[in-house]
């Protein structure tokens, strides 16, 4: 047996993922002793109530209320309480007084990071994060260490388990949205209020923290432009799926190239989360149920894919332990922290300078002219169409006779080219107002093709 030094680990949060933590750090104590190089002491667990039902047994004399006393004199701490405060505070706490802090926050890292860094960064300590994109994946310290001799082009991920695990069910067995959506609350995948993930805030978190560690850029949570799932219908299911496409909540990052005087290497980024197209033979498209995936592409190191769970107590408490082993060896070896960089300091571009390509789904009347008319103005929009598709919904002969109201009604479907992002929606508000359109019904970005 070694003697080796001991280092003292507070964990605040005992819920979904912090219980998992405490129950495998007391379980395989003497292995991660091995790895890390240290003893790892658990010695004691942070919750509001010492009372309330855990998920595993826990030791109830490590139970505690008071985080700032167990902080003193931690060598490691452990965030998975969530939320902002006191989150931030008590890692701000922590790393002043010389702990590493390892955290699965993604909220606190997209709004605060730069803050957290900034102050590891005064004191030679360290933040680590594995936990706070895509769960269980290992993507963080690929990003930061393994590609960072390599130029990152494109981030295409799957990062919202429960988004995904409603989106796949809408397309397998034709669910409705609401229905899968309290399915998956039930399973444990949502967050307590699920429109952060349905609503895209939670990928969007997401989407900061790999854009920063992609471009080495502090990415603010500001510049990820948000769109959610709740609009998604069986009608836009319908017409994917027609097309030979399914639809998955995507989080972009991207370096674009080209007329952004601002930046000195001509360079911006995008990052941006909305629901898209993606071809059902692209790698994502078999991303099933509440598991992620992230497509990165890299200069030199070409196509890479990471997949897995992206969320659960006992796989995010994988990477969380990951963390805790690096956190104890940088601890014993001293020196400076692991750091982040941020120096290629590129400006975000506006979602509005993004290309990609697109399907269009219009209501029209069913005269003639109608497709000339919409043809024209994609024409005049500089959006030139690669394919039209038209279906008659109602016949003339099955219309009321009303005078106003004689003709009938067919769906348009449009797959554009590539188009620039401002171009495509001035072009839809002048469809929306052209006389011809009674409804647009979906626009979609095509993205994997
Ligand atoms: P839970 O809500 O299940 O657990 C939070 C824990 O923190 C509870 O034990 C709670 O105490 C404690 N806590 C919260 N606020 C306070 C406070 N003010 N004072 C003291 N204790 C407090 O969260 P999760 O385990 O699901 O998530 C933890 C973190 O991990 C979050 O940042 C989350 O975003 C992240 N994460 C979660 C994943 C998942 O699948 N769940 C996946 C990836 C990341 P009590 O039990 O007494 O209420
Ligand atoms: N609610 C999140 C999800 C948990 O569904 O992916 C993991 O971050």
């Amino acid at each position: 047996m070694i003697d080796y030094r001991r280092l003292r680990v507070a964990l605040l949060g005992a819920g979904s993922v912090g219980s998992q933590v405490a129950a495998l750090l007391l379980k395989h104590g003497d292995e991660l002793a091995d790895r890390a190089g240290a003893a790892l002491d658990l010695v004691g667990i942070v919750v509001r109530d010492l009372d309330a039902p855990r998920d595993t047994d826990l030791p109830r004399e490590l139970l505690t209320t008071d985080a700032e006393s167990l902080i003193v004199g931690a060598d490691i701490v452990i965030e998975l309480m969530g939320g902002i405060e006191p989150a931030r505070t008590l890692i701000l706490q922590a790393l002043n007084s010389g702990a590493d802090v390892v955290t699965g926050n993604k909220a606190l890292l997209a709004t605060h990071g730069a803050e957290l860094f900034d102050a590891a960064d005064q004191v030679g300590a360290s933040v680590y994060y594995e936990a706070a994109a895509a769960g269980a994946i290992p993507i963080i310290r690929p990003l930061r260490d393994s590609l960072a001799g390599d130029r990152v082009q494109r981030i295409m991920g799957i990062v919202n388990g429960t988004t995904n695990y409603i989106l796949d069910r809408m397309d397998r067995e034709g669910a409705e949205f609401a229905d899968v959506l309290a399915d998956a609350q039930a399973l444990g995948y949502a967050e307590a209020d699920p429109s952060g993930d349905v609503e895209g805030y939670d990928a969007a978190q997401k989407a900061a923290i790999l854009a920063s560690l992609a471009f080495h850029t502090s990415v603010p949570l500001e510049a990820v432009h948000r769109e959610g799932i709740t609009d998604v219908d069986q009608v836009m299911m319908d017409a994917a799926r027609h097309a030979g496409y399914v639809i998955k909540l995507l989080a972009v990052c991207e370096r674009l190239t080209g007329e952004f005087d601002v930046s000195p290497t001509g360079e911006a980024i995008s990052a941006r989360v909305y629901p898209a197209l993606v071809p059902r033979d692209h790698p994502l498209a078999s991303v099933h149920g509440a598991n992620n995936a992230v497509f990165v592409q890299a200069e030199a190191a070409g196509d890479l894919m990471f997949y897995g769970a992206g969320a659960g107590g006992v796989q995010t408490a994988s990477a969380v332990l990951g963390d805790v082993v690096s956190a104890a060896r940088r601890h014993i070896a001293g020196g400076v922290g692991v750091g982040e960089s941020t120096r290629a300091n590129l400006p975000a571009a506006p979602i509005g300078h993004v290309t990609t390509r697109y399907q269009i789904s219009l209501d029209v009347d069913d005269r003639p002219g109608v497709l000339a008319t919409v043809a024209g103005i994609l024409s005049e929009g500089r959006v030139s169409i690669a394919t039209v598709e038209q279906t008659v919904l109602v016949a003339d002969a099955a219309r009321p006779q009303a005078a106003d109201d004689r003709v009938g009604r067919a769906r348009i479907i449009i797959g554009t080219h590539t188009a620039r992002e401002q171009d495509l929606s001035d072009t839809v508000d002048r469809l929306g107002a052209s006389g011809v359109v009674r409804r647009v019904v979906s626009v979609l970005r095509v993205e994997g093709d």
